[in-house]
């Protein structure tokens, strides 16, 4: 009988792609993925701590399959991705259940921990690879047909924001040569994909160090060039890195699809100045000025961050007029959460929990009252959407997205997956939008 394992990923489109890598490395081994737990021979866990709440809901979550563990002693639980980056060694010495511990640069060691867990030896690797190391290992996708897909250019981060714990464990920023990235793109369109979202922590610094000088710009033009993919998405921009260059790419490159993500993390220059961002309140602004100059429909999507340390109510007021200025169709606010190894652990920060949280409320109600907005004056327009599927809900109908990233459900056969197709949009919810087919 064949071997099960079952894989949970946590966490951002890096964990996505290196989960790939990890179905297909053991899947190679003999292993057929389950989605139940309980009838598993290997439970793995990608894991993401980015901020306290995830590395601790991945640690309860591990707790959990201890029982599973006692009552079958065979049972390999193994720990990938950021938690086991940070945490090593202590990990195996916290969770006796656990037999393997693999670090964001060791995931082509995990067969052989396997193997060494099944003879019972318990062990972990979370040593940082050489340049040379990691580019020959760089992540590749698997031709599975799917509509979109996530394309690595680069991996890890140099910038060292002060609240950020990615540089630490997910390592230095390395690119990709672009041949690569568009080979794989080629082939995956061969095999039906017709968007790709281009990822990297930081894609503007894309080339860096590469020999052939490329630019980021200069790497959409290529991709742009393959005449199956009709869709071009990027993640994640940072404001001081977005060149000119770049920005013109939405006038002039009609297959990239008019949506940014740009997280400005907070609206006071004192602030940005404390997390080392680079850039002001004034350049973010300017920079989004130009965006909507050069594509007068894009829209702009952000993180924020609120309650850093020392952050005042004048800093916060900052923050929320720049969200009303802006009007992002969607943002993704996080409380402040202090994690190891950052220099923002040296700060001061004498705010209260409940004034934190107060801060975050108001944000969250401003910015959802604004993505409303945003969406629902979509209703009763028609829009072009890339058909990806039939819908989650399984109620016959199917779903894509219009180039802002909004998924919209309608009625549709399944011919027209992988097609773009024009849809009117009848309802507007908060995650979702539901349309009609437009007879053509
Ligand atoms: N606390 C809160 N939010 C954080 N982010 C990154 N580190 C922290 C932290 N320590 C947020 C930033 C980033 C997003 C991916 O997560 O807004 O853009
Ligand atoms: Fe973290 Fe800053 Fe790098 Fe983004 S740019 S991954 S926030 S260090």
């Amino acid at each position: 009988m064949e071997k099960k394992f079952y894989l949970e990923t946590f966490g951002c489109q890096m964990n996505v792609v290196d989960s790939e890598q990890i179905a297909g490395l053991l899947e190679e081994m003999g292993y057929e993925p389950t989605s139940i737990p309980e009838e598993a021979d290997l439970i793995l866990l990608n894991t993401c701590t980015i901020r306290e709440k995830a590395e601790r809901k991945v640690v309860g979550h591990l707790w959990q399959f201890k029982p599973l563990k006692e009552s079958n002693p065979e049972l390999i639980i193994a720990v990938g991705g950021c938690v086991a980056q940070q945490e090593g060694e202590r990990l195996l010495e916290q969770l006796p259940h656990v037999g393997v511990v693999f670090g964001t640069h060791n995931i082509h060691r995990l067969p052989e921990m396997i193997q060494n867990a099944k003879k019972g030896r318990r062990s972990h690797e979370v040593a940082f690879l050489d340049k040379e190391s990691r580019l020959r290992l760089f992540p590749t996708r698997r031709c599975d047909g799917s509509i979109s897909q996530f394309v690595t250019v680069m991996q890890g981060c140099d910038n060292f924001c002060a609240y950020c714990v990615v540089p630490h464990v997910r390592g230095r920023e390395i690119s990709r040569p672009s041949t690569e990235i568009v080979a794989e793109v080629r082939r995956l369109a061969e095999n039906g994909t017709r968007e790709v979202t281009l990822v990297g922590q930081n894609v503007n610094s894309y080339g860096n160090y590469l020999p052939d000088g490329l630019s980021f710009a200069g790497l959409l033009v290529r991709v742009h060039e393959i005449p199956e993919i009709e869709r071009i998405r990027f993640v994640t921009s940072h404001p001081r890195d977005i060149s000119d260059e770049l920005i013109k790419c939405f006038a002039d490159l009609p297959k990239l699809c008019s949506h940014i993500h740009l997280p400005f993390q907070s609206g006071s220059d004192r602030i940005l100045g404390l997390m080392g961002r680079g850039y002001s309140r004034r350049a973010y602004l300017d920079k989004v000025a130009f965006l909507k100059r050069v594509c007068p429909d894009i829209r702009l999507t952000t993180d924020i961050i609120v309650g850093f340390p020392g952050e005042t109510e004048e800093d916060f007021q900052d923050t929320l007029a720049l969200v009303e200025e802006v009007r992002f169709a969607d943002a993704f606010t996080f409380l402040y959460s202090p994690r190891p190894n950052t220099r923002a652990l040296n700060l001061q920060d004498e705010t209260p929990g409940v004034v934190k949280q107060q801060r975050f409320q108001c944000l969250l109600d401003i910015q959802e009252q604004i993505s409303l907005e945003v969406w629902a004056g979509d209703v009763g327009k028609n829009f072009p959407v890339l058909v990806e599927g039939e819908s989650r809900q399984g109620n016959g109908q199917i779903f894509g997205r219009t180039v802002w990233n909004r998924i919209v459900n309608f009625n549709g056969g399944s011919e027209l997956i992988g097609r773009t197709v024009p849809v009117k949009i009848i309802a507007s919810y908060k995650n979702s939008q539901l349309g009609e087919s437009v007879k053509i």
